[in-house]
């Protein structure tokens, strides 16, 4: 049953003071960023084989078992495009100034909102209000012969990376029987079936492209969608009564993201999400809860999601753009939209550490649980954090294969050519920007880097950047299954 679409005009007040905010974040990390990063340095060849020698050495360190991972919620069909080709075909132009959104209508919106995002290379998803403009740009991307056709949305490419990796694998999701017979037969799916499936446009460009007069620093996507399915959660029942009998070591949660600018009553939003918080709050402990981050733009969305997910889970996976939202999320409530795209080691050390001892500490009071485990998967290098007294294991293997994943994901090839890849991390770091900090220094025979603070042990691995993009959505999906896999 759906419940009636609703008219949201309060939510143009709060747009244009997160607009505001936006503008505001995102000038200060343009004049900011030149300064903040060292030119990466050039490896010579010899010097990445080294390196991918000793990733692949740390990768193959440990044979994993094949672990009961349930996943949640949703799926798509995701339509993968080149920006610039469809803008070329629809005929839609740089707009004269750029905007940013927090959902779109028409051809206006998208080309300020676009600009806005492409103009800093970042990753942003968005929610498509109007109907007819969504079957419009759909429509103009599979007329493109060079689009492809994937099965997307966060819980369900997790749960096609876990099936690769061996694990047994129960998903949530709603589906017609197109998307069925996408699906590797192995995968058990709880949910009811659907006329047609949600899809979702991915609209990537890559680095140094020009669109009018502005030029992407790095490649990046710009995703669409107009879900009906997905952002009411309605596989959550039938993915809940399964839970009892499949008995998952690992229950995987992604997707919520979809639930931003919810197309109905404010309430069924709040209700949905109860319904979230019971399944996780009743789950057994030997459970382990993993909650995939990602770009939300609404903040009272966020705030049911850090009250009724977050304070649930045992692990985060997030990237680099997320992190700091959580960070201010934490901090003082607000939202983050556009930040660093290439942030030092040093930062995100710290602000790993920021979440790890505010979720961490969080009580065990009824059903909650402890943060013990936080990814962030960065361009340039992969971070996991793990609590030493915790039962997550192989920290060191899961974070190069978590590196080696990034660059596989988006060069589209298992086998890694060095003469495809440069490395961005630079040859040492500092652990914290807190002046009294250590540095470690790359090793290149042994380039992942494990050490113990306090109660936890941190693991940064470089990744060998893939020079020769194929694809980059999802690739934050493949990278955090490719880390958790190992660790359960
Ligand atoms: C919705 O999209 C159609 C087709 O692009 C367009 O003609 C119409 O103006 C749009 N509606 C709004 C409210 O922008
Ligand atoms: C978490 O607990 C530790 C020790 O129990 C304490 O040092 C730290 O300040 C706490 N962090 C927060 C954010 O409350
Ligand atoms: C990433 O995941 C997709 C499935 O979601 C899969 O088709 C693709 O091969 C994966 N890429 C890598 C490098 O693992």
């Amino acid at each position: 049953m759906t419940p009636p679409k609703v008219h949201w005009k309060w939510k143009r007040v709060t747009s244009s003071i997160v607009s505001l905010l936006v503008v505001f974040v995102a000038v200060y990390y343009y004049y900011s960023y030149p300064k903040n990063v060292a030119p990466p340095a050039a490896h010579p060849k010899e010097a990445l084989d080294q390196i991918l020698s000793g990733l692949l050495r740390a990768e193959q360190k440990v044979d994993h078992a094949r672990p009961r991972v349930a996943l949640g919620l949703g799926g798509c069909l995701d339509v993968i495009v080149n920006a610039l080709k469809l803008f070329e075909k629809l005929d839609f132009h740089p707009p004269t100034k750029v905007q940013h959104h927090s959902s779109l209508q028409n051809q206006e919106q998208l080309q300020e909102l676009f600009g806005y995002f492409f103009q800093f290379g970042a990753a942003a998803e968005r929610y498509v209000e109007n109907d007819t403009f969504f079957g419009e740009l759909w429509q103009g991307a599979n007329s493109i012969k060079s689009r492809k056709w994937y099965l997307g949305g966060n819980a369900l490419a997790m749960a096609q990376r876990l099936v690769q990796e061996g694990a047994e694998v129960l998903l949530g999701m709603s589906y017609s029987e197109k998307l069925r017979a996408l699906l590797p037969p192995q995968v058990k799916v709880a949910g009811p079936t659907l006329e047609t499936d949600d899809i979702h446009l991915i609209l990537e460009y890559e680095k140094g492209v020009n669109w009018g007069s502005f030029t992407s620093p790095r490649a990046n996507r710009l995703i669409l969608h107009s879900d009906n399915s997905n952002p009411q959660l309605e596989a959550l029942e039938m993915f809940r009564e399964q839970l009892d009998t499949f008995q998952p070591s690992l229950l995987v949660l992604g997707g919520l993201q979809m639930m931003d600018n919810f197309p109905y009553e404010p309430g069924v939003r709040v209700e949905r999400l109860n319904k979230v918080q019971e399944m996780l709050s009743i789950l057994p402990r030997k459970t382990k809860i993993h909650f995939e981050f990602a770009s939300f733009t609404d903040m009272n969305l966020l705030h049911e999601i850090m009250d009724k997910v977050i304070v649930y889970a045992d692990s985060i996976g997030l990237n680099e753009q997320e992190l700091p939202n959580l960070v201010t999320l934490l901090n003082d409530g607000s939202v983050t939209l556009v930040s660093d795209a290439n942030p030092r080691i040093a930062t995100v050390l710290d602000q790993m550490r920021y979440v790890y001892s505010h979720l961490h500490n969080e009580s065990e009071k009824e059903g909650r649980r402890q943060l013990s485990r936080l990814h962030v998967h960065t361009i340039a290098f992969q971070a996991i954090l793990t609590d030493k007294s915790s039962t997550w294991k192989n920290s060191m293997s899961a974070t190069a294969k978590a590196a080696l994943t990034a660059h596989r994901h988006v060069c589209g090839s298992a086998d890694i050519d060095t003469l495809k890849a440069r490395i961005l991390m630079d040859d040492s770091f500092s652990t914290s920007k807190d002046k009294t900090a250590q540095r470690i220094p790359l090793q290149k025979n042994r380039p992942v880097s494990c050490w113990d603070e306090d109660d936890f042990q941190i693991c940064i691995a470089p990744v060998l950047v893939c020079t020769k993009v194929q694809q980059t959505a999802g690739g934050g999906d493949n990278i955090s299954s490719a880390g958790l896999v190992l660790q359960v």
